[in-house]
């Protein structure tokens, strides 16, 4: 119980982040205000055996450098915005360009490499975190809070933003699992509770239509291998170089509903997402080529799964998406919630 705090490390402009571990019996979770990034999350197995199953480093410098969002927080927006740009309100607003023409995950400094001020408060860790009207183009002054809970078996995180200028806002988690605590993910069982995707084209922007799943190796309704169809020559799973696409969580977004599970048939490990987001990007790794490594692990091609419960990819410049626009006086809440289990 309690959450413990030590020093991390030194960011280049001097400031120091620190490391919290969040213990709760069954699960240990570790995460630094420095991008908000969960850096490890011990889990155990059926015979009760504890093991990391996220992708991370020892140290924040293998933070610092050139990595694939491990773990951290994605903000202002989630996933890719077309053109890098948008238009609120009748004003454009240009953003950087940082995947080929479009911008991804937040710009060039996104949330995810921003030091967050953190409180912590019984089994709850609190990040805070101003981000000022125009940074990486967005408008308005925007006071985003995360909060991860450690519960028994649940692993909780809280979303919440308010403005003071219309602007878009998608906040999601990047973690990558991998229940084995090593090797591939192509044996995960996986179901996503979605009727419907989100098919991508070009620069993996979604084309605005939302397609049934049935028949299609996007169909993940019942348990099934991830890398059962991964190589199919179905568009998505070519466009994406394996599965790296939006699904239509079913049911109401706002209400706090079942999104996927996930299960090792191996260790036997297995969690339930819970989310009142609209949408899940489900992504194998498929842009990790191994020449990352930490804490003993080499990050190699679809060594990981992220499952990032999110506004759908694009939204700011595709009308018929649920709305992602946030303005004065709204209170932005998302919540996502990770159940682990064994069995
Ligand atoms: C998301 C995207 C992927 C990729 C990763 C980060 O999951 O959908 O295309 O950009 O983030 O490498």
């Amino acid at each position: 119980m309690g959450i413990e705090k030590r020093p991390f490390g030194a960011l280049p402009e001097g400031c120091v982040a620190d490391l919290f571990t969040l213990t709760s019996g069954e699960v240990e979770a570790q995460i630094t205000n420095y991008g908000g990034i969960v850096t490890s999350l011990k889990v155990p197995d059926a015979k009760g055996e504890k093991g990391d199953i996220v992708h991370g480093f020892e140290t924040l410098d293998g933070y610092l450098g050139k990595q694939p969002y491990f773990g951290c927080i994605v903000g202002r927006f989630a996933n890719r915005i077309s053109g890098a740009r948008f238009t609120l309100d009748g004003k454009e607003y240009p953003l950087a360009k940082n995947d080929g023409e479009n911008s991804l995950h937040g710009g060039l400094r996104g949330f995810d490499k921003v030091l967050w001020d953190a409180e912590a408060k019984g089994d709850s860790l609190k990040l805070t975190y101003l981000s000022r009207d125009g940074e990486e183009g967005y408008p308005g002054n925007l006071k985003a809070t995360v909060t991860y809970s450690l519960k028994g078996s649940e692993f909780s995180i809280d979303y919440e933003a308010t403005t003071n200028k219309p602007t878009v806002l998608n906040l999601t988690n990047h973690t990558y699992f991998n229940l084995s605590c090593g090797g591939d993910i192509l044996g995960h069982e996986l179901t996503l509770d979605a009727d419907y995707f989100t098919p991508a084209g070009k620069g993996l922007i979604p084309t605005g239509e939302v397609r049934s799943v049935a028949g299609t190796p996007m169909d993940f309704r019942q348990p099934n291998r991830v890398g059962a169809r991964i190589e199919s020559r179905h568009e998505q799973l070519v466009c994406g170089g394996g599965y790296d696409c939006n699904w239509v969580v079913n049911g109401d977004a706002g209400r706090l509903r079942r999104a996927a599970t996930v299960r090792d048939p191996v260790s036997c490990r297995a969690f339930v997402v819970l989310t009142t987001q609209p949408g899940i990007q489900f992504y194998t790794g498929n842009f990790l080529d191994g020449t990352l490594r930490g804490k003993g692990r080499v990050y190699t091609r679809r060594s990981g799964l992220c499952l990032e419960t999110q506004h759908y990819p694009d939204s700011p410049n595709q009308p018929g998406f649920p709305s992602s626009v946030l303005r004065p006086g709204e209170k932005y809440h998302e919540k996502t919630v990770f159940r682990f289990h064994a069995g």
